[in-house]
């Protein structure tokens, strides 16, 4: 089983994703960390070189070539389910797991991360706030589609383990 978990910069994607590979001794995968490895640069020097629909074609690539292990979990960057048929091709080859957030809790727990993340680095406070607002907006009906909404406040891989097991086998 393949495991892809989705949701907003900050929600806690790659934290909980290391937890429950750990947990189910299954195969870890950060896909950003591995576009970075696969371009040879980072994801800001990447899209500050290149531009964001380039970064998205690289990103989509990398999603359905990947040599994933028959048991994974992958910690997706947070637009990778908005861009092409990236969610429908997740939802056809694993289960995608939503962990929502709200932007206020978002928020905080970007404001220390911003330099790495294009999207964001340049905002002030109130300028992130009411761009994660907006852009979840935008992002939400993609995110929706997945098979598994957890709320990401105060998940544990106890907790996502068990809300897993309610729809799929590990
Ligand atoms: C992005 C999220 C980032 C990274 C890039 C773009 C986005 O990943 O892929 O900066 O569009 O939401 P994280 O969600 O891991 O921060």
């Amino acid at each position: 089983m393949k495991i892809f978990l989705i949701g907003f910069m900050g929600c806690g994607k790659t934290t909980i994703a290391k937890k429950l590979a750990t947990r189910l001794a299954y195969q870890l995968v950060d896909l950003d960390l591995e576009i970075e490895k696969a371009l040879g640069q980072s994801v800001a020097s990447y899209f500050a070189e290149h531009g964001e629909a380039a970064f998205r074609k690289q990103e989509s690539d990398l999603l359905k070539s990947f040599p994933y292990a028959a048991q994974a979990v992958i910690a997706t960057g947070g637009g990778v389910p908005c861009f092409f048929d990236n969610m429908e091709w997740m939802n056809a080859n694993g289960i995608s797991v939503y962990i929502e957030m709200p932007p206020v809790a978002l928020a905080k727990r970007l404001a220390g991360g911003k330099a790495k993340r294009p999207l964001i680095k340049d905002l002030d406070e109130a300028g992130l706030i009411s761009f994660i607002e907006q852009k979840l907006q935008e992002r939400a009906g993609f995110y929706e589609r997945a098979q598994l909404k957890v709320n990401g406040i105060n998940l544990t891989p106890e907790g996502l383990h068990t809300q897993l097991l309610t729809h799929v086998t590990v």
